[in-house]
């Protein structure tokens, strides 16, 4: 079988800082309430004349250099979001303008939370089926343009920041060279779909797929169940990480670095304490960050390869879980 490897891993979060205390000017909320639910100090939100492609080619170009590839190396682009630039094309399209892109083939993927793993599950099958050589796999969100920013919002509003991180995923066909994406499962389940979600606008909608209405009654922000989705994400990750390591023939032990998906800081601590992981080998940026949804974990796993702390011959592994319901867990010798 083909090995793949991750090449390289880059990352952008726009300059604009929005502090805990700055959203309770905004709506009534606390610094308190949100640190002590999520562990969420502050976020970044883009700028008025950034797009989401913006902030995906930031990452994007960091992930190419980081790799030393052009992008007239790269076969095909894949990016996960769920703050689309556009209704369409995807997002991945305006990417590949702003990449100069050759002809190459891009897509959205739409897995949420769990999305670039989803993606990432995409271009290592692409790799190893032999179709492509080089992808590179984006998650991108600008969260601050569709959540309500105010306190009928405030449950969700605190929690969700923008940013983007991307990896360069290419075949590995050296021999002396480790580094290899060892096993990537992921799941769904649909019948929890309306548990966290956009509803507006939507094509199953009548008689408009959007109304004046609609938008004065706040369907087009998301809507979330909090304490069911904090049940499922303990329940879920933990069974996935497991899953994914017994099918790679790996322990828990074996692991030198987890990257949860940073959604709450007390999910990420409920699992690990749960599971036995020591605190020094899980790594979180939730506190600077909130929640980038399908940014997350490509930016955690550029910010640590970054800082050293997963370095060449590291053994990774990335656990997600979000709307949908989806949860996916990959498993990386870097
Ligand atoms: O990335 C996708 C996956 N997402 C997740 O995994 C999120 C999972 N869920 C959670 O992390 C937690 O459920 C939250 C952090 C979202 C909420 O924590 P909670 O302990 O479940 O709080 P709650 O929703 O039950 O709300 C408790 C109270 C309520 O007031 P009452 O009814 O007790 O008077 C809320 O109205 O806190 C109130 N509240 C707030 N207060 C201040 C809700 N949002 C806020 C807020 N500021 N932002």
């Amino acid at each position: 079988m083909r090995r793949t490897k991750i090449a390289g891993t880059g990352f952008y979060v726009p300059e604009r800082v929005v502090t805990n205390h700055d959203l309770a000017k905004l709506m009534d909320t606390s610094d308190e309430w949100i640190r002590q639910r999520s562990g969420i100090v502050e976020r970044r939100f883009a700028s008025e004349d950034q797009t989401p492609a913006d902030l995906a080619y930031e990452a994007a170009v960091r992930a190419l250099a980081d790799a030393g590839r052009e992008i007239g190396e790269i076969d095909c682009i894949l990016l996960a979001t769920l703050s689309p630039q556009h209704e369409f094309p995807g997002t991945s399209f305006f990417l590949h303008e702003k990449l100069d892109a050759p002809e190459i083939p891009c897509m959205d993927l739409r897995a949420q939370c769990s999305g670039f793993l989803y993606a990432l599950a995409t271009a290592n099958s692409f790799i190893r089926a032999g179709q492509f050589g080089r992808v590179l796999v984006v998650g991108c969100e600008v969260h601050s343009m569709g959540i309500e920013l105010a306190t009928r919002g405030r449950d969700v509003a605190v929690l969700f920041g923008d940013g983007a991180g991307a990896a360069v995923v290419e075949a590995n066909d050296d021999a002396n060279d480790p580094a290899d994406i060892l096993e990537i499962r992921l799941h769904a389940e649909g019948r929890h779909a309306r548990k966290l979600w956009i509803e507006a606008p939507g094509c199953s909608l009548r008689p408009y797929r959007i109304t004046h209405e609609m938008i004065d009654d706040g369907r087009i922000y998301p809507k979330m169940d909090g304490k069911f989705v904090f049940k499922h994400a303990v329940t879920r990750m933990p069974e996935v990480l497991l899953e994914t390591l017994s099918a790679a023939s790996k322990k828990l032990e074996d692991v030198d670095l987890f990257l949860f998906h940073q959604a709450n800081l007390r999910i990420n601590e409920y699992v690990a304490g749960q599971m036995g992981i020591a605190p020094e080998k899980c790594l979180n940026n939730i506190e600077r960050y909130g929640n980038t949804s399908a940014a997350a974990i490509p930016i955690l796993l550029a910010e640590a390869r970054a800082a050293g702390r997963a370095g060449p011959g590291s053994l990774v592994a990335m656990t997600a879980f979000g709307s949908g319901f989806t949860w996916a867990c990959a498993l990386a010798r870097l």
